[in-house]
């Protein structure tokens, strides 16, 4: 059995957590919301990414030969619809050449099943290569988990998460499914309420940032 709790790492950094607390407060407006998700995806996808695998590579420098890193990973970037495109657009800025394959997933509001709407991607995949699943919100985790059985599928088994903020509900529901997932958050939250929102939560990130 894998502990869950080592499958979730809570980026508990100062600019991390103030970045977030600007995300959470229900008084900052669209285009500040927009700016710090933005740098909030920035810490995270950078955190999420420290385990890829690199090979030693020479490099001259101005000054003579130095010795330097070549990453050697097959990553894909899947962002989650609409909200994870704020987090594909810091990773892209990283990872200039990386794969994109978006997943359009929307939550009913009455069941919180997540229905499908889009899912591009090829007929096949490296076995080893790394997924990171990019949405923001991780709640009852049905989305996460629909967005996981899309590659899990295809034969991968290398899938990291990262979130913003997650549900105690939505973290144990993707271990639940897919123990070796892991997890990138900058908060574990309370509890979801009624409504299947996060506790305290940040509201709805897809709508403070594109607009209702
Ligand atoms: C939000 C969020 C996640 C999902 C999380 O998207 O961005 O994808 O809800 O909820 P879950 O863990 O309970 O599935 P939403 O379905 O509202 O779509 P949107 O980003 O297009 O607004
Ligand atoms: N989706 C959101 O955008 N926020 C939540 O709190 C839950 C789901």
């Amino acid at each position: 059995m894998i502990a869950t709790q080592t499958k979730v790492n809570v980026i508990d950094h100062p600019l991390v957590q103030k970045t977030l607390t600007d995300l959470r407060d229900h008084q900052t407006p669209s285009h500040e919301f927009r700016a710090n998700a933005h740098r909030l995806s920035y810490f995270l996808v950078y955190e999420a990414l420290k385990e890829l695998s690199v090979r030693q590579v020479g490099v001259e420098t101005p000054v003579g030969p130095g010795t330097g890193v070549a990453l050697t990973d097959y990553i894909i970037l899947a962002p989650v619809l609409r909200a994870g495109l704020v987090l594909a657009d810091a990773a892209q800025q990283l990872f200039p050449n990386v794969r994109i394959y978006h997943i359009g997933l929307k939550r009913d509001e009455k069941t919180l099943e997540a229905q499908s709407y889009y899912a591009k991607l090829p007929d096949s995949l490296p076995p080893d290569c790394r997924v990171f699943i990019l949405d923001p919100m991780l709640a009852t985790g049905g989305s996460a988990v629909a967005a996981i059985s899309l590659f899990d599928k295809m034969g991968v088994s290398n899938i990291h998460l990262v979130s913003f903020v997650a549900a105690p509900e939505g973290v144990a529901k993707v271990h639940k499914h897919f123990p070796n997932v892991h997890i990138t958050t900058a908060a574990v939250d309370n509890h979801l309420n009624e409504h299947g929102y996060i506790v305290p939560g940040l509201g709805d990130a897809g709508d403070r940032i594109f607009g209702t």
